[in-house]
Parts: C-alpha cells; structure tokens; sequence
C-alpha cells in the first residue's frame, strides 16, 4: 500500500540527525541519480514534488548531469518562499576533477548549475581518479586506472578543506571509503569529513564500517538503501541479493501493509544512517518520507532485519579498477590492507 498523492509531510516532523558543530540534516533525503535510466527533467520534475511533499535533503553529483535542471527547481522553491537555511543539498566531485585546482571549478561549476551560494556537504565521491564515461559497459576497463593513492588523495581533501574555509561549502564529506582509508584520512586532515557516504541496505549492512562512523561523529549517508532496483546493467551480477525479495523484509511488510522499500527505509532510519531512497514516482517518495513519522518498526522487527544481512556489495566499482588489480575487493581492502 502507498500514500495518497497530496500526503504531504510537514518537514517539521521529520525527526533530524545532528551534524559535527550542530548544523541539523533531515533523517532521509532523495537522490538523484538517474542510473543511466531517468532523463534529467523527469529527476528535476521528482525533486519539486519532492519539495511539495516534505523532503529538504537532496543528494546531488556532477557526474549526475542533471545539476542545472534541479538548480533551476531549487531557486524556483526558493522564489516561492523556502528559505535556503531549510534545504541541505549535497554535491560531489568527480573522479576526473581531483587534480590540483579541479576541486575548485568542479565546485564553482555545481554551485552554478544548482544555483546556490553554499553547498552543505561536499563530497569526495570516490577515493580513486579513475573514471568511466557515462554509460559505461560492465567490462569497461580505463588503461589509466591506479589504485589508491594517499598523497594524492589528501592532495584532493585539502582543496575541499579550502571550499569549507572560503565558505563555499558548510561540511565535506567521504564516500565509497574503507576503514583503512578513513584512518589514514582522520591522521592527516585538518578539517575531519562530517558524513561517508555508503551503500547500506539490508543485505548490504557494513557495521564494522557504520560503526566506525558513528564513533567518529561521522554521519553515515547510506546510498542504494532500497537495494537499487533499478542500477546500471555495470552493476548487476547473478549472486546479487534483492532486498524487496527477501523473506523477512516480505514478512514485515506485509504485517506494516506498506512495500517491502519502505521497510528496508524504516530499517535504516530506525538504524541512524540517512537513507537517500531514489525515486520519481510521486507515490513511491511520498510513502518513502511518510515512513519515517509513523508506524515504526519493533525492536523485535529490527533485530530480524539485522538477521538479513548477506554482505552483499551491489556497486562494486569493478569499471575503477586498475591493471594487474585482482578483482572488484580490491577496491574496497576487504584484508584490511589497501592494496597498492
Ligand atoms: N555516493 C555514491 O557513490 C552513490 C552511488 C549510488 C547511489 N548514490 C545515491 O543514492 C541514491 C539512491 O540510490 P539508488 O537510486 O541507486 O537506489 P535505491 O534508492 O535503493 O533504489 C531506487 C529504486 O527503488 C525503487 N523505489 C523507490 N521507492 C520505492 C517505493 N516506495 N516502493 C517501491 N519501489 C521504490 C524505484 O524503482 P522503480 O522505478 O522500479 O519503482 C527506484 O528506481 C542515488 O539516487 C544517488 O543519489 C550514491
């Protein structure tokens, strides 16, 4: 069962997350990628009902290609009376644009296209250089491809340190990061990253690395949180899991009358990372927001849901890998160790 079109939620009542120095960040937010599926419009389209209906948080990225479109929505929000302190909207920079300098037009550019003064959270999307073109096939392999680099990598975190002292940006931020690489980061910064963003769903649940998070008061965003139905061909194999498919999430659902993606929301905000369901389905984005202030789940029900997990990495970014790497683990130093 969804909402009622026109359910719209008072963004009051959405219970909040605090952020390092106090800033407040709703407890979900929508994303914007379009998986190499959805036209920027339809996107654009989806975050202002998703501003009509309650939503403040919108998690945005370059690479997305729809900035300048969703820009033009959030000024038009603005223009009817949302003020600019209500929205948190992230960015991120791209893989191509870490060198010295990028950071900084990569930044202008999105503050441009998203028509903003501020970013609230910048992020580093990926802790590597490499990079795919759009639409990238699943066996796609860039010759120049290198593994992870630290130097260069604190190269790319004290540009963004500079977009937080210039005003630019209110916090910056991690993503698609291991404990490795976050210790590394945490030893060498000046300013600590304030949100990693990561996939968390169900079957994908990443404790050693959320709770690494939470420990350094850094807020976990968790991207794919519905399990991503819909992601690019590049990221599916056979094995994967389908968290809408998995019989405990079915069996809660079914006992909450709602869709099995809006438990695995519950799920993450009762948890406490952010979850950035995607959607442009006007029903699917009001049930999603709607869940997160009414019907809850059990204590019981969540320690079920943690039963589901299967350590199942859906985006595992084999298209960044480098010559003579492994495999798509080596990205993510499942040893502990970063492999260079
Ligand atoms: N930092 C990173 O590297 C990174 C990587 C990936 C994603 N992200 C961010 O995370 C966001 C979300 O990830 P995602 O889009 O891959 O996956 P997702 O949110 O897990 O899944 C999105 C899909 O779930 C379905 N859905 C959403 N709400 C639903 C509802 N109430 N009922 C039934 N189905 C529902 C929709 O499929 P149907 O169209 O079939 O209904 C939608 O296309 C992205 O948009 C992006 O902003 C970040």
């Amino acid at each position: 069962m969804t909402a009622r079109i026109n359910d719209a939620v008072d963004p009051g009542l959405v219970p909040q997350r605090t952020l390092k120095g106090g800033d407040k960040i709703p407890c979900i937010g929508m994303g914007t990628f379009g998986s190499d599926r959805f036209s920027g419009e339809d996107i654009a389209a989806a975050v202002k009902g998703a501003i009509e209906v309650g939503y403040r948080l919108f998690d945005c990225a370059s690479v997305y290609g729809n900035e300048h479109l969703i820009g033009e929505v959030l000024e038009e929000a603005m223009k009817k009376g949302i003020k600019r302190e209500e929205l948190i909207i992230t960015s991120k920079v791209w893989n191509d644009m870490h060198g010295k300098g990028d950071v900084l037009r990569s930044c202008a550019q999105s503050l441009k296209d998203l028509r903003l003064d501020y970013i609230d959270i910048y992020f580093v999307h990926w802790p590597f250089r490499n990079f795919h073109p759009k639409g990238a096939p699943p066996d796609y392999h860039n010759k120049d491809a290198k593994p992870y680099n630290h130097e260069e990598y604190m190269e790319t975190w004290y540009q963004m340190e500079r977009l937080v002292q210039a005003g630019y940006v209110r916090h910056i931020g991690t993503s698609n990061m291991t404990i490795p690489k976050l210790k590394l980061l945490l030893r060498d910064a000046r300013i600590m990253p304030s949100a990693n963003e990561m996939e968390l769903h169900p079957c994908f649940q990443q404790p050693e690395l959320f709770n690494f998070c939470v420990e350094h008061g850094i807020q976990p965003i968790g991207f794919c949180p519905i399990g991503s139905p819909t992601r690019p061909d590049r990221d599916k194999t056979p094995d994967d899991y389908v968290d809408i498919e998995d019989p405990v999430v079915v069996k809660i659902a079914k006992a909450h009358n709602v869709h099995p993606a809006v438990i695995c929301l519950k799920w993450a905000v009762q948890r406490g990372q952010i979850p950035i369901p995607f959607s442009i389905y006007r029903h699917e984005y009001v049930s999603n927001i709607r869940c997160t202030i009414e019907d809850p789940l059990t204590d019981e029900e969540m320690k079920e849901l943690e039963g589901v997990d299967k350590n199942c990495r859906l985006i595992k970014g084999q298209v960044f890998l480098w010559d003579g790497a492994k495999g798509w683990e080596d990205l993510w130093d499942v040893d502990g160790v970063i492999p260079g």
